[in-house]
This record gives C-alpha cells, structure tokens and sequence, in this order.
C-alpha cells in the first residue's frame, strides 16, 4: 500500500482579503505537503473558502452585490495568490459547491438520526463579527471577550448538538494521544476548557438566510462552522466516497491559527464522534503575526499584502522568511528590516554565495567539468558525515512541524559548506599543478553537498531548489529526497553552470 497524507489549512473568509496571516497557514501546509511528497508519500492538501454566514451576507449588502456575487469575487484573490506563492494544493473547495453541500446534509441527517441533534430555543449573548455565542458569565464589561466588541442577546429556535455527551470520550481522547493537538502548551488550554465541562452546542440559526438550510427544516440554516469543518471531508467525497479518496486519505494533519483552534479541537471531534468518523490525525496550532509591533488590522492600515511582497522580494524569500522566522506555534512580528536582513544574510550571503563561490571556482579550474573524486582527507570525510545526520534530524524536525529549526539545521550544513571552503582554501591549491587532484576532489564534495542542500530547502523554496538543480546538470523537475539524499549523486563529467546570484542583496536606504 502506498504511503498517504492529508494536510489542510482552515478555509478563510471571503469577507476579508488574503493578507499575511492566511499566507503563513497556507505556506505551512505547502512545506508539509512537499516534503511529505519528496519522501515517498502520495499527498492530498486541500484548502478554499468559507462562504457562508452572517458575515459574509453583511458584507455582501453594504457592496451591494449578493453573497455569491461577493464570494466568486473574492475567491480569485485566493486562488491567485496561492498560485503566486507557488502552493501545491491539490483540492480548493467552496462551502457553496453542491459537493460540501451535500455532505453537510449527510452528516447532519447521520447525527440526527443516532438522536445527538435536537431542537430547542436558544438565548444567549450573540457576537455577530465572531459568529460566536456567549454566556452572560463569559462577557467581558458586556462585549465579546475575543474581540471586544458589542455583543446583543438573542432569543431563538435552535437545533443544538449533544456535545456534553462526548465530554469524556473527547478528554480520554486527548489524553491518550498526546500529540492530538499541538503545541503542548495549547493542548493544556483545550484540556482544562473540556474538564470545565460541555455545554450542547447550538447548530442552526433563524436570524439569517446565507447558510445550508437544515434538512427537512429550511427555516433553519447551519451554524457555520457546522458547515465550515465538514469541509475536510466533503472534499474527499464522503459519505459515498465514490473515488476511494475518504478511505485513502482520512484522517488528516489540520494546520490552525491558534483563534480557532477550540473549533478543531473540541467542536469538530465531537461532531465526528457522533457521525463515527475517526478523528483527525493532529489539530496543530500556530501563533499569530503582528507587523511592526501592532495588531494587523484594516483600521490602522498596516496589513501586509504578500503580493506586493512577492513582486518586491521574490516568492521564495518570503516563503523562507516567514518560516524561519518565528517557531511554529509561538507569536512573531512582520518587519520589513527583519526581512531585508533575512534576505541579506541568510540566503544571498550563505546560500547564494555557496553556490556562487564553488561554481565560478569549479568554471575558473575545470571549465565547468566536475572532476572525479580522489581519496578523501579527514577535512572532506568531516563536512560529508554532517549530512546523513542533518538529514534525519531535518526528517524528525519537519515530522514535529519544527520549520524554523529544520532551516537552522540545513542553515548548519551550508556555514559548514562555506567554512569548508575557507579551510581547504582551493585557489591555493589551484596555484600548484601537483595539487590538481586534490583540487578534484574538493569541487567534486562542495557540489555534492550543494546538491543535498538543494534538496533539503526544496520543500520551503521550489524555485530556487529547481535553478540549483539546473545549475548542477541535475533534473530540475525531481526535488525528491527519497532516492536521492544518499552521498554521491553526482556525476563526475557533468558540466555545471557558473551560477548567477540566487539572491541578490537588497540596498537599504
Ligand atoms: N473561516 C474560518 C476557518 C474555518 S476552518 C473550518 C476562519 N477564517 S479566517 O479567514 O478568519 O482565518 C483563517 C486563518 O488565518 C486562521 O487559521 C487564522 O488563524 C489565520 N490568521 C488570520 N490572521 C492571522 C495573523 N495575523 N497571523 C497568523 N495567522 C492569522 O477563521
């Protein structure tokens, strides 16, 4: 049977445009899913839009336009930037599509049937930005304690979900496993809000109409995230599964910010309880971006648009940057000094004046030609064991979704790579005839391990993986470590190109 893997980012709102935050859970999933790909595994990697609800009706109304209207407009932006950012998702979904429509029924109509939904009256404080009620005991001064807004207090009929009665079956759950939801720290958070207990969850709404009516009561519509994270399964097909997708890929890695995570992490394993779903593989949390200092928000002005980025710095920049500058789950802030110096140092004066160095060495000494190997002194057998090591460790880090500290270890190879060459100093030995195989055997090891390095950043940054491929005589179409990460995969007599800088330098004023 071959190796499988589902990871998804949450689907975002078409009320908003993509900004940097939805670029970072996005960019995650990617870097997941190519690496998965580039060790064997068949990956799916699903994300889209979150159509419906109160929000996106407002929204529509004040444009003058209709929900869809609004949706098929926003959507683009979507899709346009993943495809900027060079995203391999392979399913986007639309809640509006009939396919999540119809599964959303079904899984409705499943835990109706097994009596887990029934109908009651609600009245409780109401958030409409959050689309989220709340207790009269939760209100913080009366306003929303997530965003602080106004809240108002609503009366009405409800279908409500028996969540209290998978309390225990939940917490038992996230207790045998400990990796269920990660980081550790936000896996203590879910698991003191179970232990408080339960209440049912109210799952359909009579105030407004832009929802999935509830079968056989369409003065109902959905609760959204009734309808939202269903979405990780209707894009497999289930419940009818007529491709085989549900059975090969489920369950799935979800990749979350950290606000809605209780969603993934309490909501929907209940709902999947109750339908006799297995739960998803890992819920992972991860912080949140401020830009210079603040809060990111339309009202200060100070959203990051990663368009205008990609067009200035280049998509794999900002691919690294983004990844390697905060670790994963914890908070970090966007500047535009912290980026020029990421671009500066890391990547134009390690990576790129690795490559650039030892292929203008290897133009200048051999016309391109990749000499063979002679015997190896123990400066070259040092610089080549750091790499099955590197390799491992890179695998264990990646499986811990530990991107920045993955970069940091292939950041390790690549000082070593430079410090290599200043050790053994080739222009010194190019300087004396006798030294020539010497000279060989230097070249033939600074390309090799620029080879490896090449595969190990594929994941983060394709592009430049790809040119350096290209650049070793390599095929540039095949970044797979499984297969080629062993020592010596390259040919002594292919003609390499003397590289251009990958990354030039960018002037600050
Ligand atoms: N539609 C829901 C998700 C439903 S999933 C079944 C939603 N959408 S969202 O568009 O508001 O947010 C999508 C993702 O973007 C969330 O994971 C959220 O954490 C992330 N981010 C939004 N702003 C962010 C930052 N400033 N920083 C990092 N991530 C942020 O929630």
């Amino acid at each position: 049977m071959s190796k499988t893997f589902y990871i998804t980012t949450p689907i975002y709102y078409v009320n908003d445009v993509p900004h940097i935050g939805h670029a970072y859970t996005t960019l995650a999933c990617d870097v997941m899913a190519r690496y998965k790909r580039s060790r064997g595994f068949e990956v799916a990697f699903l994300t889209g839009t979150d159509e419906h609800g109160q929000k996106v009706e407002t929204a529509a109304k004040a444009n003058g336009e209709t929900p869809l209207e609004l949706a098929d407009r926003v959507v683009k932006r979507f899709q346009a930037l993943w495809e900027k950012l060079n995203c391999s998702h392979t399913d986007f979904i639309r809640t509006t599509q009939e396919r999540h429509k119809h599964t959303v029924s079904e899984q409705f109509k499943t835990i109706l049937d097994k009596g887990d939904i029934y109908l009651g009256e609600y009245e409780d404080w109401y958030c409409t930005p959050c689309e989220t009620f709340w207790t009269e005991t939760q209100l913080i001064d009366g306003n929303c304690p997530d965003c602080g807004r106004e809240t108002t207090k609503l009366k009405e009929e409800s279908y409500f979900f028996k969540m209290s009665k998978y309390q225990n079956q939940l917490l038992k759950h996230i207790e045998e496993n400990p990796d269920f939801i990660q980081p550790k720290t936000r896996r203590n958070e879910i698991l003191s809000f179970v232990k408080e207990g339960l209440r049912d969850l109210s799952i359909s709404r009579t105030s407004f109409s832009w929802g999935i009516p509830v079968p056989g009561n369409d003065k109902h519509v959905l609760y959204v995230w009734f309808d939202a994270l269903t979405n990780y399964i209707s894009a497999l097909g289930y419940p009818e599964d007529q491709e085989g997708k549900f059975e090969k890929f489920w369950p799935a890695v979800h990749v979350i910010g950290k606000d809605i995570l209780r969603f993934h992490a309490v909501y929907w394993p209940t709902f999947l309880m109750a339908a006799g779903v297995p739960l998803p593989k890992r819920v992972v949390a991860h912080g949140w971006w401020t830009v210079e200092g603040q809060k990111m928000s339309k009202s200060l002005r100070n959203v990051v648009e990663p368009n205008m980025l990609v067009d200035k710095y280049g998509v794999d920049a900002i691919r690294y940057f983004l990844l390697r500058e905060v670790p994963f789950g914890l908070d970090g802030d966007f500047s535009h000094n912290s980026l020029i110096h990421r671009i500066n140092s890391d990547l134009a004066n390690d990576l790129g004046n690795l490559v650039s160095r030892s292929t203008a060495m290897l133009d200048k000494y051999f016309n391109g030609e990749l000499p063979k190997t002679g015997s190896l002194s123990d400066i070259d057998q040092s610089l080549i064991d750091c790499f099955p090591a590197a390799l491992q460790k890179v695998d264990e880090l990646l499986e811990e979704m530990a991107f920045n500290k993955a970069l940091m270890a292939i950041w390790e190879l690549i000082s070593a790579g430079n410090k290599y060459i200043d050790d053994t100093a080739p222009w010194a030995l190019a300087k004396d005839p006798e030294q020539q195989e010497r000279l060989g055997t230097v070249m033939y090891t600074l390309l090799e391990a620029i080879r490896i390095i090449g595969l190990l950043v594929a994941p983060f940054m394709p592009e430049t993986a790809a040119k350096i491929m290209q650049i070793l005589g390599c095929d540039s179409d095949n970044l797979n470590l499984e297969g080629q990460d062993q020592w010596g995969g390259l040919q002594p007599g292919t003609q390499i190109e003397k590289a251009s800088p990958l990354f030039p330098r960018i002037e600050t004023e």
